[in-house]
């Protein structure tokens, strides 16, 4: 798998990176890690390693914490790993407690707080990238940049980004902060196609219900801010998951991507991934499985986004959102 140098910067990063939020088991904080967990995760990471991927995604909350303590035992076990790699984890998102509901957080005290707690879970001295996880009303950016500021100074963070964010709240943000934002993660797959809808129904009546922030795209790929996609295999839907009960298009497309897999002699994981590739802007697929077999069914992604035609795509983009260009 090819190695790029991410948004341009000092990270020498793979195509593909392995989302890390299935690690740990279950969600209920009464569940402990188990001996079954950890040896999934240490599959999942070494098929990752087996086929080039280096960069792996976490964020506090996963798991409530215990995907990164997953991690972070791996690397105990195998510290020779954590230069091999690069580690993205992110914060802004508390968790319901008590009375108090699931919210979002980019307070200074927050994001500082965060990060120790992550690098503790991960046993690592400093995380590669730290994402804000998802938009939070109440950010004052001048606090966010402080927070940043001393992250960075006090070597705990390289590089900083974002998740879920419009153009006006990355531009809003970047106003107070002395190094260019470097990654933003959004959710983009054949299954959620609106990144694309809102370029192509301009001045369209069917484009009223797509709901994407207009020039998103366009603005990662002028400020060179690493694009991200989360949930790229839709959950599998395309890829050989039961489509029973889904919609006749998705049923279509999973066939077709079905079908193309077979005609090129590669995997249904490489065609829907290689789709996502194809953009122009180098989107980076985060994979979030678990199952080594899966992984190593995505190495071919890459290869097939650069053999892809025009035609393949728009087949496929036409089938996924079920009706013809405007
Ligand atoms: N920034 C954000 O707001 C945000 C939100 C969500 C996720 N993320 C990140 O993005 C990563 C990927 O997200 P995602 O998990 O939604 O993405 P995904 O890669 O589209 O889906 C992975 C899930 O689909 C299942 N799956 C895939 N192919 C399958 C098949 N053929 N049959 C049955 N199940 C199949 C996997 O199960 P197996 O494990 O069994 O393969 C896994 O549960 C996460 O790990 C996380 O790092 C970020």
């Amino acid at each position: 798998m090819k190695i790029m140098p991410l948004a341009g910067r000092g990270i020498e990063a793979s195509r593909l990176v392995l989302g890390c939020m299935p690690f740990g088991g279950s969600w209920d904080p009464k569940d402990p890690i188990t001996r079954e967990d950890r040896l999934q995760a240490e599959k999942a990471v070494d098929a990752a390693l087996s086929i080039g991927i280096n960069m792996f995604d976490h964020a506090n909350i996963y798991t409530r914490g215990k995907a990164e303590e997953t991690f972070g035992a791996l690397l105990k076990d195998r510290p020779q790993l954590r230069e091999q790699m690069i580690i993205q984890s992110k914060c802004g998102i508390r968790l319901q407690d008590g009375e108090n509901p699931g919210r979002f957080d980019f307070s200074k005290e927050h994001i500082l707080e965060a990060v120790d707690d992550s690098l503790g879970r991960l046993g690592v001295e400093y995380l590669d990238i730290l994402l804000l996880h998802r938009p939070d009303p109440l950010m004052e950016p001048d606090e966010v940049a402080e927070a940043f500021g001393k992250l960075k100074a006090s070597g705990k963070v390289r590089y900083f980004g974002v998740s879920n964010m419009s153009v006006s709240q990355i531009k809003f943000l970047q106003r107070s902060l002395p190094d260019q934002l470097a990654v933003n993660q959004l959710e983009m797959s054949l299954g959620h196609t609106h990144f694309l809808d809102q370029t192509i129904f301009v001045n369209q009546q069917a484009g009223a219900q797509v709901n994407f922030a207009e020039g998103l795209i366009e603005h990662c790929q002028m400020e060179n801010i690493q694009l991200q996609a989360w949930g790229p295999l839709a959950q599998g839907r395309y890829t050989g998951r039961s489509t029973q009960g889904e919609p006749e298009k998705v049923q279509k497309t999973a066939a077709l991507v079905a079908r193309m897999a077979k005609e090129k002699e590669t995997t249904p994981e490489a065609i829907a991934l290689g789709w996502l590739m194809k953009h122009p802007a180098k989107i980076q697929p985060i994979i979030g499985s678990a199952n080594a077999g899966r992984i190593v069914a995505c190495q071919d992604a890459e290869r097939q986004s650069e053999l892809m035609t025009r035609e393949e795509w728009y087949t496929l983009y036409v089938s996924a959102i079920g009706q013809p260009m405007p």
